[in-house]
């Protein structure tokens, strides 16, 4: 392949509280390198920013462990309702559903967006457009988030959300997680592409809305792309991806636009985290909670965030 910069990736699973142990670290651990892996070699293999954040969004929405397609989170009145965009940033533009229902992979009704006047569809309309795709209706519903939600009703509803890092059984049982899986790309070609898909915060009003298919959770341009977790009000009230974005398009560094962005929500008591690329191929990732659950390829390896000790932290490789 006739690369002009080396291609890298970086993908996330939520983030929250601590894994509970280090078996169910060495799971989530094994997910993340497997997708890694074939969404790396994709992009290798000459796949573009866009085609390998695509592939990787499907991979961790198939994954039941993560909150995004199957094995998302059920809303108050016990409905999955998904949301999930897609940012090109050669392109400049971001496409994307809001609450959609009964379908696998939001992400590629996103994706199909791309091409669409109207990039942006919220629920009834979501669900005509999967229709008009003859996208085939699909249950994303397991058995562990319905015993989850059946718990809840027991308790009326107490929780102000799901406990949605990665799987339930990987973390403790007070741990309020946040779930929502992203993929950044950078392809051979120097293009930068995002996505990020969720099942939102669980246990939310209907209707709510959530970060993941805003330019304040996914945001792209040549410069730099971010996919961001956790609290989607939090998220929004900072506009993470598209404040740090605009940050390495007016000069600073990923890492010192990482650093700032991060320093500032950590100030105003925000509960998130952060996946990053910039055109030069420089990787970045940041949290103001106790795990986030990312791993990357840099072009000579995988590696990962699990272990990443301090609560407040940001990374760059
Ligand atoms: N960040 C996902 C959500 O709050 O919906």
């Amino acid at each position: 392949m006739n690369f002009k910069v080396q291609p890298k990736l970086i993908i996330h699973g939520g983030a929250g509280s601590s894994l509970k142990d280090k078996g169910g670290l060495e799971t989530v651990r094994r997910s993340l390198y497997k997708i890694v892996e074939e969404v790396y070699s994709l992009l290798m293999s000459g796949g573009s920013a866009s085609e390998a954040v695509v592939k990787g969004c499907q991979m961790l929405e198939d994954n039941p462990c993560f909150n995004a397609g199957t094995g998302s989170v059920l809303q108050s009145d016990g409905q999955v309702r998904m949301s999930a965009s897609l940012m090109n940033g050669t392109t400049q533009s971001l496409s994307g559903v809001i609450n959609v229902t009964r379908v696998k992979n939001p992400i590629e009704l996103a994706q199909a967006l791309q091409s669409s006047r109207d990039r942006v569809l919220s629920d009834y309309g979501a669900a005509e457009f999967a229709r008009e795709l003859q996208v085939p209706t699909y249950n994303p519903l397991t058995d562990l988030r319905l015993q989850e939600w059946m718990e809840e009703r027991q308790d009326n509803f107490t929780k102000t959300m799901a406990g949605v890092v990665a799987a339930k059984e990987l973390v403790s049982k007070d741990s309020a997680g946040r779930g929502t899986i992203g993929v950044v790309a950078l392809d051979g070609q120097g293009n930068l592409s995002v996505g990020t898909s969720t099942g939102g915060k669980g246990f939310e009003r209907i209707g709510r809305v959530s970060d993941s298919a805003m330019p304040a959770g996914n945001y792209a341009t040549v410069d730099a792309a971010v996919s961001c977790t956790g609290i989607g009000e939090d998220i929004i009230d900072e506009c993470l991806a598209a404040r740090i974005v605009v940050r390495v398009r007016d000069g600073m560094t990923l890492q010192d636009a990482m650093q700032r962005s991060f320093d500032e929500s950590e100030e105003n008591k925000r509960d998130l985290g952060a996946i990053a690329l910039d055109a030069q191929g420089a990787i970045a990732w940041g949290k103001t909670c106790q795990v986030l659950v990312a791993a990357y390829h840099d072009g000579n390896k995988i590696g990962d965030t699990l272990e990443a000790s301090a609560q407040m932290q940001v990374g760059c490789v």
